[in-house]
């Protein structure tokens, strides 16, 4: 989303004469990393400040996104790598005309795990699909909607690993990807917020939860004019 005058405008949907108001936030990084629980956090601490905010999450976050969900991180199914894009693309789709842009719509905060970042990583850095196909998919699948902020969690693989296997929940199809693909997927999320410092917060995630979480807030307020 373009930052015009202070009014965000976004392709298709800024072409339709929609002027979204609210505050689109993402949180990106590997499985482990912490997302859920800052996106938790953060969540908090704006409904306390009297914000209404949206918690969603990808793949997933509306009726059609979620039965695509089941199915793409199901590690009993074998994806292709293009179709697996696809399908992500598909769910994101829905998950923004559904859920994202409405609130957007009506003002609200959507604090999102993951969005098309995940895709440039997982699919074009970790799958080896070409990033400007991924992209490309992903403008068509948004229609050019953009994060006004992205929050990257950075840890170590082996960390973000024993936080996994800690938590104790079943592997999924992503997360029992080859070695070397979590490395691989970091560096992307590197790369990503060095191509767009100014929309990127990079975080380094080994720090305590409430010191990553107050340095988010921080952001938000310094940055984005959000009051705490
Ligand atoms: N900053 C942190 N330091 C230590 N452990 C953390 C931290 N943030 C989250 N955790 C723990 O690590 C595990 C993974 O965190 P989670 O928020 O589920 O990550 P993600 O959503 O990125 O997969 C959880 O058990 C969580 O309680
Ligand atoms: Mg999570």
């Amino acid at each position: 989303m373009s930052l015009v005058g202070g009014i965000r405008l976004m392709g298709a949907y800024g072409e339709k004469g929609c002027v979204v108001t609210g505050l689109f936030v993402v949180f990106e990084g590997a499985d482990g990393t912490g997302k859920s629980t800052q996106v938790a956090a953060v969540a908090d601490a704006l409904r306390h400040s009297g914000k209404e905010v949206v918690v969603t999450r990808e793949p997933g976050g509306s009726d059609v996104a979620e039965t695509l969900r089941a199915l793409v991180l199901d590690p009993a199914t074998q994806i292709d790598d293009m179709t697996e894009t696809l399908i992500f693309a598909a769910a994101r789709a829905d998950h923004v005309a559904k859920t994202i842009v409405p609130a957007l719509d009506s003002g609200k905060v959507v604090l999102s795990d993951r969005f098309v970042g995940s895709s440039i990583a997982y699919q074009s850095a970790g799958r080896g699909l070409s990033e400007d196909a991924v992209a490309e998919i992903n403008h068509y699948a948004t229609g050019g909607l953009n994060p006004d902020l992205t929050v990257v969690l950075d840890l170590d693989p082996a960390v973000a690993g024993v936080r996994r296997d800690d938590r104790g929940d079943m592997i999924d199809r992503m997360e029992a990807a080859p070695d070397g693909f979590q490395e691989t997927v970091r560096g992307s999320f590197l790369a990503q917020v060095q191509a767009a410092p100014d929309r990127h917060l990079l975080v380094p995630a080994a720090q305590a939860p409430e010191t990553i979480t107050s340095q988010i807030l921080t952001h938000l307020e310094t940055t984005y004019g959000v009051k705490l």
